[in-house]
């Protein structure tokens, strides 16, 4: 951490209490100078941080901007090891962890970003990623595992994010196989899970979760092409505080509390309770149409098997469906 993210990590812990210079200075062992010049630096980046005579200095409210120190609050002792990375604007913060994850980072490495230029969804669909509206995140794991066990991975990310949400803002989500997380019939939250193999013994080399949520809406709405089906995790007058960051916390802790579990599949309850459509009629989408069926049910390894109209059945590994 800078020495003005170490400034702002004492006035996150302070909760609102004043703390003097002098304080900050002896527990950070640098001069009251360079607090100062970091309170600065902070102001001039929005953080409301305000003067109080003879006590020092109060951090007003957080601010909705991603920090490290704020993250680490709400991660806590537990996730201490790890790496948050924080950009302004990339391309994708999935490509960001791989040129990471190629130089040997190592996994709990985080990459957040405020907005991306180029996000990516599934089935190479776009990801639209506004400033100050959304969360993108990427996580890094170097799983051992077989590689038929990998949308294990991706499901319990689901069920992590989805559970974080409304953890965090009251709203109660659901999951839509595989892994998107809606919220009042929208989806919030979208998942990217990527593999890089090991070309010499075909193992997993590494995955990379990317996640990305839409907090709030954006001023003007949705673009029209996502609009009908695109919501958002809260609304702007009812937006719990500093959101972005906590909700950032929250959901590291859960994916990886999942991911550490997932030999005793913790997180296959929680996955199946918030699946839509069970037992309703839905629409298997192939390479040129869609194909009517009733959802049966999710097994254990998170297939969706799925009965057509000719009673016939299917056990679908991956893919899309609809209503
Ligand atoms: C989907 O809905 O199809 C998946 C969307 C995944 C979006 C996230 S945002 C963070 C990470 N970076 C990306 O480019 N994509 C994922």
């Amino acid at each position: 951490m800078t020495g003005k993210d170490r400034v702002l990590a004492l006035l996150l812990e302070a909760d609102g209490e004043a703390i003097s210079g002098q304080e900050m200075a002896e527990k950070l062992q640098i001069s009251r100078s360079a607090v100062w010049k970091s309170v600065k630096a902070l102001q001039k980046e929005g953080y409301r941080i305000q003067g109080v005579t003879n006590k020092g200095y109060v951090l007003l409210s957080e601010s909705e901007k991603l920090s490290e120190a704020a993250i680490r609050k709400y991660l806590g002792k537990k996730y201490e090891d790890c790496r948050l990375c924080i950009y302004g604007e990339v391309a994708s913060t999935n490509r960001t962890l791989r040129e990471l994850a190629d130089e040997g980072a190592k996994e709990g490495t985080v990459v957040l970003a405020k907005c991306q230029t180029e996000g990516r969804g599934r089935r190479g669909r776009e990801f639209y990623s506004p400033a100050d509206t959304g969360l993108y995140m990427s996580i890094l794991l170097r799983p051992q595992m077989e590689i038929s066990d990998l949308m294990m991975v991706t499901a319990a990310s689901a069920a992590a994010t989805a559970e974080a949400v409304e953890a965090i803002t009251g709203t109660e989500t659901a999951i839509k196989w595989v892994n998107d997380v809606y919220a009042k019939g929208k989806k919030v939250s979208g998942i990217l899970t990527e593999a890089s193999f090991s070309l010499e013994n075909g193992s997993i080399d590494f995955l990379i979760v990317g996640i990305g949520v839409n907090v709030l809406e954006p001023e003007g709405g949705f673009p029209e092409s996502i609009q009908e089906k695109a919501g958002a995790v809260c609304q702007r007058d009812q937006c719990p505080e500093g959101i972005r960051n906590v909700l950032a916390a929250e959901i590291i802790k859960r994916v990886l509390s999942y991911y550490r579990t997932l030999p005793e599949r913790t997180f296959y309850p929680s996955y199946k309770e918030k699946m839509l459509w069970m037992g309703e009629k839905i629409f298997v989408h192939t390479a040129d149409k869609k194909k009517p069926a009733i959802a049966v049910g999710i097994d254990d390894r998170c297939s969706l098997r799925v009965r057509y109209e000719d009673g016939t059945e299917e056990i679908l590994r991956t893919g899309e469906i609809s209503v």
